[in-house]
């Protein structure tokens, strides 16, 4: 009796720690595995971030050893907060969510056709134009298109130096949003002749692929310009700044201008909507690469580039896949104090802009997150007879924008 009671009690004893170390053993595979798929509870891409994508990297350049804005988007601030609760409550778009798994099969499908193409472009001028504009936007955003038309990104003469424009665009990712869509793109194609159509898909992890078909584009169709402005539809550009800083530049030599963002780090926490899986980039530190908004580059470069890029695997952030490029090609982008893509995040929130001081804009080159009638308004006092900032005070540099509760203050910013 006494030796079977044992026997169970041992019997018992020896279940109970093989489903311990089972349940151990679950917990040990649970993690890597969950490493590898953050994807379903990840909130979706936003249409915010389509127009403003590069923004949420912004946060994250830890230890530039450039001298960089101390800046805290107020904007980015709501954004992220936002992220957090739609993580516990899946928002309708959540279908778009970025699947790792799949982009890195999906990766070597890397050619699509170009359904819309502008052939003559560059031919319209003998010798190539001087300044190409590229522009990247959604086909949805009409209006931004028609404001950039109109403003910053006319074709035409400038300083005498002869300026042309394209719009690139994917398809639509949600196409009951816009039925029309496709007759709306060849009639404005037809009225512009500025748009560029491939056939993938226009979502944010996708606009590597845009840089990728614009870089091949330019070096088949544009291989005359001198220069190459690449940017958003959100930006106000000064195309004067732009044109005389590039006069004092030669196209045949290597030329990459904007932003740069030294030394950020790739994003680590699963539950951002920027997670990087160590799985896809395993180094800690981005190489230097341009921020949103818009940069600069020769002719010489771009033809680099393009070739550099179809060695270079597909990275979901297109600034930072450039970065890559970059790299490979060995060639170090130059960090431009015009070009203030991060600094200005709202102009509401900054005396300046509210009084739309045209002045303020005048020594700049790009700036970066502005409405449609804010680019309207700027550009058209800029280009007042009547503008004259003698009286002005120059931006000093680095320029700084205060924190948003400096800022609520209204503290001058001189
Ligand atoms: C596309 O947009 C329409 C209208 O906003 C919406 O009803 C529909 O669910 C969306 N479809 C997808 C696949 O997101
Ligand atoms: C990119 O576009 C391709 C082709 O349309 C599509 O199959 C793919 O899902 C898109 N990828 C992302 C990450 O949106």
């Amino acid at each position: 009796m006494r030796v079977r009671l044992k026997g169970d009690a041992i019997c018992t004893l020896f279940l109970l720690v093989a489903l311990c170390s089972l349940l151990y053993s679950q917990l040990e595979h649970l993690v890597p595995i969950g490493n590898k798929e953050p994807t379903q509870k990840k909130p979706s891409v936003t249409p915010k971030i389509l127009s403003d994508p590069r923004a949420p990297w912004r946060l994250m350049p830890a230890e530039a050893t450039v001298p960089r804005p101390q800046v805290t988007p107020i904007v980015r601030r709501t954004e992220v907060a936002n992220n957090r609760v739609q993580t516990t409550t899946p928002s309708p778009l959540t279908d778009s969510a970025f699947n790792f798994k799949r982009y890195l099969l999906d990766k070597d499908n890397r050619n699509f056709n170009l359904l819309i193409n502008q052939p003559k472009k560059c031919r319209k001028t003998p010798g190539g134009p001087f300044l190409l504009i590229a522009i990247k936007s959604v086909v949805e955003d009409f209006d931004r298109r028609e404001i950039v038309r109109k403003t910053w990104g006319r074709e035409g003469l400038v300083n005498g130096e002869q300026i042309q424009r394209v719009f690139l665009l994917g398809t639509p990712k949600n196409r009951t949003v816009l039925a029309t869509w496709e007759t709306l793109i060849h009639q404005e194609s037809q009225t512009y002749r500025d748009i560029l159509l491939w056939d993938f898909m226009d979502t944010f992890f996708n606009l590597t692929l845009k840089e990728i078909h614009f870089l091949n584009w330019a070096a088949e169709f544009c291989h005359n310009v001198k220069f190459i402005f690449k940017g958003d539809a959100d930006v106000f550009v000064n195309v004067e700044n732009i044109v005389d800083f590039l006069e004092r530049h030669d196209p045949t030599e290597d030329l990459f201008v904007g932003d740069i963002i030294y030394n950020a780090r790739p994003i680590r926490v699963r539950k951002s909507k920027y997670y990087i899986p160590e799985t896809m980039y395993g180094l800690s530190i981005y190489p230097a690469y341009a921020g949103g908004g818009g940069f600069l580059l020769s002719s010489r470069t771009m033809r680099k580039l393009s070739r550099a890029c179809r060695e270079v695997e597909l990275f979901p952030i297109d600034d930072v896949f450039l970065g890559m490029c970059l790299q490979r090609i060995n060639l170090k982008p130059i960090l431009h104090e015009g070009f203030k893509t991060f600094g200005i995040v709202k102009p509401s929130a900054a005396p300046h802009l509210q009084t739309f001081d045209p002045c303020f804009y005048k020594d700049l080159m790009v700036v970066h997150s502005l409405k449609v009638a804010e680019i309207w308004l700027m550009w058209n006092l800029l280009h007042s007879p009547h503008l004259s900032c003698t009286q002005k005070k120059q931006v000093k540099k680095p320029f700084q924008w205060k924190k948003k509760a400096q800022i609520t203050q209204a503290t001058p910013l001189r």
